[in-house]
C-alpha cells in the first residue's frame, strides 16, 4: 500500500486564479494571493495538491486559455519570481503544484503565430493549420468553433484560412509538425525544471485532428435562436480525438517520466464513450496518468445513475490505472446550483469516499452558487457569442469573509466579476464558525480520508441498497469503511442496505448521527449520508 504515487492518494483543489485572492487591488486575483491562502488550503481545509488555471501572459480573450508566452507569468498575476516563491511555499507545506498546459492553441498574439501569419513562406507557417478555401472561396470544411461560429478565419494578408477550435484569437497549433511538438515539450521542461509536480492538459483530446480535415457529420438542424451554435449540430469525429493523439501523449509522458521524482498529468478529455475515454491512459499505461472523468457532471443525479457511473469506471480503468472523479470546474454550472443544498452534501461525501483521485473546484467547499451575471457585466466570450452558454456565473470571486469585497479584494474595488449576492453570509470565515456548515463537512471528510487507508486506497465494492440509496464498501483488507447515501428527501427504510456488519459512524452528512450503527438496520433520513468504519 505504500508504493502508490502521490497523485493516487491526493485530493486536488482547482484554483481559478483570477477569482481566488486579489492582493494588488485591481479586482483580479493573483499568485501572491494564492501564496496568502496556502495555509487555508493545507491546514484549514486539508487538500494535498493545487491545480492553478492559466496565469501565462495572455490577451485574456479566453481568460488565460489564450496563451501568448508559455514560459512566463502575466504581469496581472505576478512574475516568475512570485511563481517560484509560490512553489517553494507550497512545497514547504507538502502541497503539490499542478499547472495548466494549453497545447491545442496559442493566442493569435503569440510570437509563433505572428510569424506564421506574416507570410506563406515563413518557417513557422506550418506551425498552425492553414488552408485555402474551397473553390467558391468558402472555408475548407464544415468544422465549427466551440464558442460559436465557424472554426476557420480568413486571413487577408496571406489569402488563406487558419483553424481555431475556440475563439478567433485562439489559433490551433499543428501538432503534426515535429517542430511544434518539440517546442511544446520544451515548454513542459521549462516548468518541470522549476519544480512543478504536474500538468492539467487543456482539451487534450483536440490536439490531433483528421489529417484529411474531412467534414464532421451534421446531426441536427441549426437552430434559428442560436445561429452561432453550429458546434452543437455536429458529431465531432474529425475535428478531435484522432488516434494519433496517443502517440503525442506517449511523448509527453516520456518527458514527465524522465524527471525524478516522475511528474503527473491529467487531461481534460470530453469523451463520453467509455472505452475511448479509457484509451487515454495509454495502451501500456504509457499515456496520460489520468483523463479527467466528467461523467458525474453529466449523469442524472440519482442513486441508480451515479452507481452506474462508478461501477463503469471501476470496470473500464485499465489494470494498474487509477480512477478519478470531478464534481465541478470553471467551465461548469456550480455543483450547489445543480444539486441544491442538501444533495451538495451528499456529493461531498461521495467525492471524498470513492476510489479515485478527487478534484475539488475552489468555492465548491462553501457551496458557492451559480451567480446570475447581468448581460452588461458578462465577460466570457462563449456567453457573449452564444446566449445562455456563459460560464461567468461559476467563476465569481471566492468569498472569504463578510467584508465588502468578500475578503477577495479590498473594499471599494470592483472585482472583475461581481461577488455572489450571498457573500455576506456564505463565506469561509462564517462557515468555519459553524460545525454544520458545508465547509466543516468538507474538513471532516478530508480529515478522515487522511486517517483511513481504506478510503484512500481500499478496493471498491457496491453494496445492495434500496432504489434511491447508493451504498458501497472501501476495503483495504484491514479496516473497511462502508458508505451509504440517500439521494432523495424520503426516508430509506431500515434494511435497505443489504449488508452485514456494524461499526462506528466516522462522518454523517448532518450532525445528528453518531456512535454505532448496524448496516442492515440502518434507516437513512432524508438526504442523509453516512460513512461507517466497520468492526473487524
Ligand atoms: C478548456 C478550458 C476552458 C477553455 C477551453 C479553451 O475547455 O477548461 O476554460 O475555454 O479549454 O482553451
Amino acid at each position: 500500500m505504500t508504493d502508490h504515487p502521490w497523485w493516487e492518494t491526493a485530493v486536488i483543489y482547482q484554483i481559478y486564479p483570477r477569482s481566488f485572492q486579489d492582493t494588488s487591488g485591481n479586482g483580479v486575483g493573483d499568485l501572491a494571493g494564492v501564496i496568502e491562502r496556502l495555509d487555508y488550503l493545507s491546514s484549514t481545509l486539508g487538500v494535498d495538491a493545487i491545480w492553478i488555471s492559466p496565469f501565462y501572459p495572455s490577451p485574456m480573450k479566453d481568460f488565460g486559455y489564450d496563451v501568448s508566452d508559455y514560459c512566463d507569468v502575466d504581469p496581472m498575476f505576478g512574475d516568475l519570481a512570485t511563481f517560484d516563491h509560490l512553489l517553494a511555499e507550497a512545497h514547504r507545506r507538502d502541497l503539490k503544484v499542478i499547472i495548466d498546459w494549453v497545447p491545442n492553441h496559442t493566442s493569435d498574439q503569440h510570437p509563433w503565430f505572428l510569424e506564421s501569419r506574416s507570410s506563406r513562406s515563413n518557417p513557422k507557417r506550418d506551425w498552425y493549420v492553414w488552408r485555402d478555401g474551397i473553390t467558391d472561396g468558402s472555408p475548407p470544411n464544415n468544422w465549427a468553433a466551440a464558442f460559436g461560429g465557424g472554426a476557420w478565419e480568413w486571413d487577408e494578408t496571406t489569402g488563406q484560412y487558419y483553424l481555431h477550435s475556440f475563439v478567433v484569437e485562439q489559433a490551433d497549433l499543428n501538432w503534426r509538425n515535429p517542430e511544434v511538438e518539440e517546442a511544446m515539450l520544451d515548454t513542459l521542461r521549462f516548468w518541470l525544471d522549476r519544480g512543478v509536480d504536474g500538468f492539467r492538459i487543456d482539451v487534450a483530446h483536440l490536439i490531433m485532428k483528421d489529417p484529411e480535415l474531412r467534414d464532421n457529420p451534421v446531426v441536427a438542424e441549426l437552430n434559428d435562436d442560436f445561429p452561432l451554435a453550429a458546434y452543437a449540430t455536429q458529431r465531432h469525429i474529425h475535428d478531435r480525438g484522432h488516434p494519433d493523439v496517443h502517440e503525442a501523449f506517449r511523448k509527453v509522458r516520456a518527458v514527465l517520466d524522465s524527471y525524478q521524482p516522475p511528474r503527473y498529468s491529467v487531461g481534460e478529455i470530453h469523451e463520453y464513450d467509455w472505452p475511448t475515454w479509457a484509451s487515454y491512459y495509454g495502451e501500456d499505461l504509457d499515456g496520460l496518468h489520468m483523463p479527467f472523468n466528467f461523467a458525474m457532471l453529466r449523469a442524472p443525479w440519482t442513486a441508480r445513475h451515479i452507481r452506474r457511473v462508478v461501477e463503469t469506471v471501476e470496470e473500464v480503468v485499465p489494470p494498474g490505472g487509477w480512477p478519478n472523479y470531478v464534481l465541478g470546474n470553471h467551465d461548469e454550472i456550480r455543483v450547489a446550483t445543480r444539486l441544491g443544498e442538501n444533495q451538495t452534501r451528499i456529493a461531498a461525501l461521495l467525492l471524498l469516499t470513492l476510489r479515485g483521485t478527487p478534484t475539488l473546484y475552489n468555492g465548491d467547499e462553501i457551496g458557492l452558487v451559480q451567480a446570475d451575471i447581468p448581460p452588461e457585466l458578462q465577460q466570457d466570450p462563449w456567453g457573449r457569442n452564444v446566449p445562455g452558454m456563459g460560464r461567468d456565473g461559476g467563476r465569481t470571486p471566492m468569498q472569504w469573509t463578510d467584508a465588502e469585497g468578500a475578503g477577495f479584494t479590498q473594499p471599494g474595488v470592483s472585482p472583475w466579476l461581481p461577488t455572489s449576492a450571498d457573500a455576506s453570509t456564505r463565506n469561509v470565515a462564517t462557515q468555519l464558525k459553524s460545525p454544520d456548515s458545508l465547509l466543516s463537512l468538507y474538513r471532516r471528510l478530508l480529515a478522515i480520508r487522511r486517517q483511513e487507508p481504506a478510503l484512500r486506497l481500499g478496493a471498491y465494492q457496491s453494496l445492495e441498497a434500496g432504489r434511491d440509496a447508493f451504498a458501497y464498501l472501501r476495503d483495504d483488507g484491514r479496516s473497511p469503511v462502508a458508505v451509504a447515501l440517500n439521494f432523495t428527501g424520503d426516508v430509506q427504510p431500515a434494511g435497505s442496505i443489504a449488508a452485514s456488519g456494524a461499526g462506528r459512524v466516522l462522518v454523517s452528512s448532518g450532525l445528528d448521527r453518531e456512535g454505532r450503527v448496524v448496516l442492515g438496520e440502518l434507516e437513512l433520513g432524508p438526504h442523509e449520508g453516512v460513512v461507517v468504519k466497520l468492526d473487524r
